[in-house]
């Protein structure tokens, strides 16, 4: 196996929402992932005292993020993906100053980074905003959060921007189709026009975030962020052929305004399908055309797509994706897919030839502790290896490629339903669904594979 580029950046991803804990510490508010303790899919509830929701202490981050970080050190991580809690920033999401200790958590885990050369890539919102925003203005259905969010993040430019120079607008922008709260601060019954509507509102804040950040931090870099839900036709019917190259184009949308400056020439047709009328100002237009600097994207699987409505809407998953016949499963029914990876990478690179930054990739999985106290997650490494292998060779198609930071590196919430159990990291964390554990931290088999690839540049991959 040939090597990764010397520059390649190695390393993993994490989200404040699910890493963090400390909810109400230092005067952070509440944000839309505080409410809902079932995970983005389950219910959304009013919060009574007591009652528990497991990212209220999550893996304990705020308070042990340097042991962690010395972790990711020790595996060789020269990049770590972070995101950062709004409401630590802007607690309810429309003062005029921000919380001075929200701020100075975060210096404390960039300086923390910057011991062991660790570059920080930060997500400026991922899964999560100010309930205040949704409850007083109606979340991103409203277009004064566009300022909110310009407000927010310039923020951040300004105080980090000696310190971070990786950046992501919004964390899998194109999942508001899937999960509105979330995506959007929106019920999750909307209309469609309600949701493009919120969701052309994310997509300029984006590109005005993108154009603040070029401004103030010159030599950085801001990418966008998209769910790589690739799809294959079901059969080779060319009308699941059409079906296929629509649907993947409902995810690609958010890519095509981000990378291209504009809404794609289909997108008239598909709106009016959808009786969606878009409300877009001059402005809008003029402030859509800041382009991102790099794509990045998660991917986990791939799935397919048929003509035939009946068998789609019965065996469609959560995001609408037939079952491919000829892939396995995991235990919550993604599908895996490695050569899908390097067929995603041509196609993104192809369509908008900017540079790729793979920033979530990894298997969730039940771990087992050994008698003598080992994990042996064997699966994970598998996994990981297979795909690793087809960035490589994607690389060899010709694919620019900055990095890739696997997904947990330590294990943490899932977002999809919140559980512990479902573990994606290297380092195992000792609590289980119900909150019970000590929180300790335990370095898994995978632990030592994926420093032995960082440090041989993917030599050892198999
Ligand atoms: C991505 C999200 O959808 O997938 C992460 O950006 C999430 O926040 C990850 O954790 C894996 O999903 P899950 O539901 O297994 O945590």
């Amino acid at each position: 196996m040939s090597k990764f580029p010397q520059h390649f950046l190695w390393g993993g991803a994490i989200a404040a929402n699910q890493v963090e804990g400390a909810w109400q510490e230092d005067g952070k508010g509440i944000s839309t992932s505080d409410l809902q303790p079932h995970g983005i899919f389950g219910e959304r509830v009013e919060r009574q005292p007591g009652d528990f929701n497991i990212k209220d202490i999550a893996i304990d981050f705020y308070h042990r993020y340097p042991e962690d970080i010395r972790l990711f050190a020790e595996m060789g991580f020269t990049v770590l993906r972070i995101s950062i809690a709004w409401t630590r920033i802007y607690p309810q999401g429309d003062e005029e100053q921000p919380c001075e200790a929200g701020l100075a958590f975060y210096d404390r885990v960039f300086d923390e980074m910057a011991k062991y050369n660790i570059a920080p890539m930060v997500t400026i919102s991922h899964y999560e905003m100010p309930w205040g925003l949704v409850k007083n203005y109606g979340g991103w259905g409203n277009r004064n959060t566009i300022a909110f969010f310009e407000r927010y993040a310039r923020t951040l430019f300004e105080r980090y921007r000696h310190k971070v120079k990786y950046w992501l607008t919004f964390n899998e922008i194109n999942m508001s189709l899937h999960a509105p709260f979330t995506g959007v601060g929106l019920p999750e019954e909307s209309s469609s026009q309600a949701v493009y509507q919120a969701i052309h509102h994310q997509l300029v804040a984006s590109a005005r975030v993108v154009k603040a950040c070029h401004q103030i931090v010159p030599d950085g870099k801001i990418g966008n962020m998209l769910l790589g839900g690739l799809l294959y036709p079901l059969s080779c019917r060319p009308e699941d052929m059409l079906e296929t190259l629509q649907k993947n184009r409902e995810w690609l949308f958010f890519g095509d305004v981000q990378a291209r400056g504009a809404y794609p020439s289909w997108a008239s047709r598909f709106f009016k399908q959808r009786g969606v009328e878009l409300e877009i100002s001059e402005q809008d237009k003029i402030d859509l055309r800041e382009t991102v600097d790099y794509i990045s994207f998660s991917y986990y699987m791939s799935g397919c797509a048929t003509a035939d409505k009946e068998q789609a809407q019965a065996r469609g998953n959560i995001l609408n994706m037939v079952p491919n016949p000829h892939l396995p499963a995991t235990e919550w029914g993604w599908q895996i897919d490695p050569l899908g990876l390097r067929l995603l990478l041509n196609e993104l690179y192809d369509r908008y030839q900017k540079p790729l930054f793979i920033v979530e990739n990894g298997l969730g999985a039940r771990d087992k502790i050994e008698a003598d106290g080992s994990i042996n997650d064997d699966y994970r490494i598998a996994y990981l290896n297979d795909h690793l292998v087809q960035v490589r060779e994607a690389i060899e198609d010709g694919v620019e490629i900055w990095g890739y930071t696997s997904w947990g590196p330590i294990d943490l919430v899932s977002a999809s339903k919140a559980e512990l159990s479902k573990r994606y990291g290297f380092i195992y964390v000792d609590r289980d669904d119900q909150g019970k554990g000590t929180l300790a931290r335990k370095r898994k088999k995978s632990f030592w594979w994926y420093q032995d690839v960082i440090k041989s540049h993917g030599a050892t991959l198999k």
